[in-house]
């Protein structure tokens, strides 16, 4: 789904702004055509933390706004487009129903053109952001005690961050001309010095058309006809896309009647490769190891909703500790994001909403439904960012049975035949197979919190695991906890050979607290959980890439292991304050003691 763009032949118009909200608690109204007396909201941004006393609603809220169309669009073709509403969202214009939605962070949009006027137009949008079990990720989960740790809490979500709703990204307008490129798909491969790339693409149909390609940037500039809308562009001694060196080119496609430009769209892209060899992840076919976080968009007031200030900020913290990496979790992050993740120079592993899974029934068809849904949309939105290196097909499924689970670490980590079950490796059968099919040039992964009993892992071609030994099993105990972490990636890699990622590990730790000898949420004892983690780490030479949970604390449902209904195993506050941990580990990846070293 392209990004929408300003040129000569496209315009985009930001409806960014204050709109009104009315919470509809009782689900009575039919506000199509508009409502009085709302309450005004900030758009893009959560509505829970920032209208008072509306924190834990997670109904319905309608929420409206007016606009005119731009001056010269007439005639062209108009779209509305929504780059995140969460959970769900149906959408009218001037009274018609446009269409709905499910799924929050990935973006939808639908064409306006006939029934957009130049002035008075009254765009509103039905949100609801209930938790549901056949909803992904899912929520209201009776029985939930045997899926997942924690007992109840409160909102009653399956997954450890706070359900933040509403319109969180940007809402843009956008117009193209009648005839128009629909999608780039760009490919590149490198050949010695040379960069290749291919390009792909669709345009809506018409006499006489044809398609241009031009590629600038470090001193190059090519450009080549398509043949059928695609093409194959050779940059020889290319400058290749590495966080190193972010070097990005600029390709330009165009859209040609009888020879004459009638539509064009550039974007960044950067001439890069990532394979796995063995147990390397290889990027530009050197091996690289994975330095970083697990992360969550979250900040106070406005919750998910998108800020572009905070994005600086992390990148800049993640630069300073010596981060080459993070996952999106749980969920795909901002356009925003991933574009300066390709201009900085961070890889990403590229997450889906799959979240909190379990494979018992009620609603298991509705959520592999939604799974596959998610993975669609997603790698049709970010495929063609060199930043995103792997994709992630769920966090944490609940896919052992639960007396599988009970065994394996009692048992020393050995593997209990048919762990899994049956419904859950079917699911990522399919969707292992359906993500390949979509992106066949980069690797996948599932971030398992089960072990070496993970039968789906044998779908993916990268292992990513979670596990908090010193925290949550041998509590605290970090010696031992590490030497048992050992242990069990070890069985992991035996049963599953290839590159391992360890996706997450971490300590709750209250800034300010301190304690000697180190005691659990004191910083000294994230910091040397953290470190000693790290070392092990560093001795296993599968280990392909070690990611923190969590860069920042962020806000959690309610329950009594979230004091405070937060999350604090961030090495740096929620509004970004680094605790003891952030100098040791910017130590242990930068080799940098203090500020003085640069
Ligand atoms: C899990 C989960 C995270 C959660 C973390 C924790 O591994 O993936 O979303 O926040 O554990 O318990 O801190």
């Amino acid at each position: 789904m392209l990004y929408p763009q300003n040129n000569h032949t496209r315009q985009m118009h930001d409806l960014s702004g204050f709109w009104q909200i009315h919470f509809d608690e009782d689900n009575s109204g039919a506000f199509e055509s508009g409502f009085e007396g709302g309450e005004i909201i900030a758009v893009p941004a959560s509505w829970n933390d920032q209208i008072v006393g509306r924190r834990d609603y997670l109904g319905i809220a309608w929420h409206q706004t007016q606009f005119a169309l731009p001056w010269g669009w007439r005639g062209q073709r108009i779209f509305i487009r929504f780059n995140s509403v969460n959970y769900l969202a149906e959408v009218w214009l001037n009274g018609l129903r446009l269409g709905e939605h499910e799924g929050g962070h990935l973006p939808f949009a639908f064409e306006i053109t006939n029934h957009v006027r130049d002035q008075d137009n009254l765009l509103v949008v039905r949100v609801d952001g209930a938790l549901s079990v056949d909803r992904v990720p899912p929520g209201q989960i009776a029985g939930k005690e045997n899926i997942t740790f924690g007992g109840a809490n409160f909102p009653d979500t399956t997954f450890d961050f706070f359900p933040f709703c509403g319109i969180q990204r940007p809402v843009l307008l956008y117009c193209i001309p009648q005839q128009a490129i629909t999608d780039v798909t760009v490919v590149t491969e490198i050949e010695g010095a040379a960069g290749i790339v291919n390009v792909k693409t669709a345009h809506t149909p018409g006499e006489s058309l044809s398609t241009r390609f031009t590629i600038e940037g470090h001193g190059a500039f090519q450009t080549a006809e398509g043949v059928d809308g695609g093409g194959i562009l050779i940059i020889p001694n290319a400058a290749f896309w590495s966080p190193g060196s972010p070097r990005l080119y600029q390709l330009t496609v165009e859209l040609l009647r009888e020879g004459v430009p009638v539509d064009r769209y550039t974007l960044d892209i950067g001439i890069r490769t990532i394979k796995v060899d063995g147990d390397r992840l290889l990027l530009n076919g050197e091996p690289i190891k994975l330095l970083g976080f697990g992360r969550h968009e979250d900040f106070p007031v406005v919750g998910r909703g998108l800020l572009p200030a905070l994005i600086i900020k992390d990148y800049g913290l993640m630069y300073w500790i010596g981060a080459n990496s993070f996952r999106t979790a749980h969920y795909p992050y901002s356009e925003q994001m991933m574009q300066l993740a390709d201009q900085l120079g961070f890889l990403v592993i590229d997450e889906t909403p799959a979240v909190g899974l379990f494979f018992q029934e009620p609603g298991l068809a509705r959520r592999n439904e939604l799974c596959q849904q998610y993975i669609r949309e997603l790698i049709d939105r970010d495929k063609n960012h060199p930043c995103v290196i792997l994709w992630s097909l769920a966090n944490e499924p609940h896919t052992s049975t639960p007396e599988a689970r009970r065994a394996y670490d009692s048992r020393d980590f050995e593997v209990i035949a048919h762990s899994s079950q049956p419904a859950a490796v079917e699911a990522f059968r399919e969707l292992a197979a359906l993500a390949r099919a979509l992106d066949p040039t980069r690797p996948i992964t599932l971030v398992s919190w089960e072990g070496a009993v993970e039968e789906s892992w044998q779908f993916v071609d990268v292992i990513s695991f979670n596990r908090y030994r010193g925290w949550y099993q041998q509590s605290g105990r970090i010696d031992a906890g590490v030497q048992r972490l050992a242990q069990e990636i070890d069985a992991i890699h035996t049963r599953f050979p290839g590159p391992f990622i360890m996706s997450e590990f971490g300590a709750d730790t209250i800034p300010g607290h301190h304690a000697d000898p180190p005691e659990m949420f004191s910083e000294e004892y994230q910091t040397e959980f953290l470190s000693k983690t790290i070392a092990m780490l560093n001795s296993k030479p599968f280990v392909a890439g070690q990611h923190i949970w969590n860069l920042c604390d962020f806000k959690t449902s309610q329950g009594v292991i979230r004091m405070g209904a937060y999350n604090y195993k961030g090495i740096f506050t929620r509004d970004r304050r680094p605790k003891m941990a952030a100098y040791r580990v910017r130590q242990l990846w930068t080799g940098r003691e203090t500020e003085d070293e640069g």
